[in-house]
């Protein structure tokens, strides 16, 4: 079987590293991982079971020899350095939202829209984890019925935000139990002043994402557009995006109105039969049952009238929500499947 050259760009962080983890768990078929990040972390080395990875500062011509690149960093680095990648002929699938709605950049969840790749394809975009989630359950709905509007509350975990945003939930909780916020905070802070005005530890934010002018986030906008994008359908969508002071996962409270009368039964059926969800019933599913889980768990279903369906869903952002929908991609790619 033809083995690949593999780059991970930004792999120090919370995605790079689920990226680096589920290429080995699944056995993805490389012949060497190549990792960068900033020249902040170069020289640092990043172990995953008895392997260990020398981080090196990504330039220009860190691309050279590499056959799949996975950019797990922020929009402005895909922007800069996407373009050398392509030059290299790499294949490259971009977690960032930077490409995410170019109409020539196909925005793919393997088992919805996998059809949407062809081989003249280099450069893949990986959705908003939100929206993976969400769209994992309106897919295998839409085909039984058509959808008129969805609105989706969301309870967004820390790990959303990376690896400092959730040392900074840690910081946060420790000095809150030791009485030492207010004194220590100043000093402490990881974050930009913009992105915490407010405290998170103990608190649920009404914010996720920039604040836009027309008074929606850039969180609920990705949703609400990345959304249309995956299913190819036109229904309103109303999102509220919430975080809460959670490690891991994603949580979403989903309402669903219909065009036709909808049956309990046969929805519970055919969600069933999907590979990719885990229906609840007894047991409910909670965040930390959920992490490191590549499913989607799905619980609460139940109806609100004859057109109406509400339920909740839950499921690891950083694997569903992008490190292994990114592989399932570049499986998808390279014709294989996983083992
Ligand atoms: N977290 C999620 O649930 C999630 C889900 C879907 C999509 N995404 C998207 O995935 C991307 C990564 O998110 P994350 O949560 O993993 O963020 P993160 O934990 O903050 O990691 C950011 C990574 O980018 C690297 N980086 C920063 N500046 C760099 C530079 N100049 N050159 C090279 N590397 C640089 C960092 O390396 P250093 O160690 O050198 O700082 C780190 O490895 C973002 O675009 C995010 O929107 C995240």
């Amino acid at each position: 079987m033809k083995k690949y050259a593999i780059a991970i760009v930004g792999a120090t962080g919370a995605v790079g590293q689920q990226v680096l983890k589920w290429l080995h768990e699944l056995h993805f078929p490389f012949s060497s991982i190549e990792t960068f990040a900033s020249k902040r972390s170069s020289g640092r080395f990043i172990h995953y079971n008895r392997h260990s990875y020398l981080v090196q500062e990504l330039n220009e011509n860190s691309f050279k020899n590499k056959n799949i690149c996975f950019f797990c960093t922020d929009e402005s680095i895909s922007k800069k350095y996407i373009p050398y990648a392509l030059k290299e002929k790499c294949f490259v699938i971009d977690n960032s939202s930077f490409f995410r709605l170019y109409h020539d950049v196909p925005l793919i969840i393997p088992s919805i829209n996998g059809h949407l790749f062809h081989p003249k394809h280099h450069l893949i975009a990986n959705p908003n984890c939100a929206t993976s989630i969400l769209c994992s359950v309106l897919k295998p709905l839409s085909d039984l019925y058509s959808i008129q509007t969805v609105i989706v509350s969301t309870y967004q975990s820390m790990s959303g935000m990376g690896l400092n945003a959730m040392e900074e939930l840690k910081y946060q909780s420790l000095a809150e139990f030791n009485g030492k916020y207010k004194r220590e905070r100043k000093n402490h802070f990881h974050l930009s002043k913009d992105t915490f005005k407010y405290k998170i530890a103990f608190n649920c934010l009404p914010l996720v994402g920039t604040l836009l002018d027309d008074s929606w986030t850039t969180e609920e906008h990705k949703i609400i557009n990345e959304t249309k994008k995956i299913l190819n359908q036109d229904f309103k969508i109303i999102p509220n995006c919430v975080r809460v002071p959670t490690f891991h996962c994603h949580g979403e409270t989903v309402v669903v109105k219909f065009h036709q009368k909808i049956d309990l039964n046969v929805i519970i059926k055919h969600l069933k039969k999907q590979k990719e969800l885990k229906i609840c019933h007894k047991i409910l599913p909670i965040n930390s049952n959920c992490a490191q889980r590549l499913e989607v768990f799905v619980s609460r279903i139940r109806k609100v009238d004859n057109d109406t369906l509400t339920f909740y869903i839950v499921s690891d952002n950083l694997l569903k929500g992008a490190a292994t929908n990114a592989i399932d991609i570049a499986f998808l790619a390279i014709g294989g499947c996983k083992e």
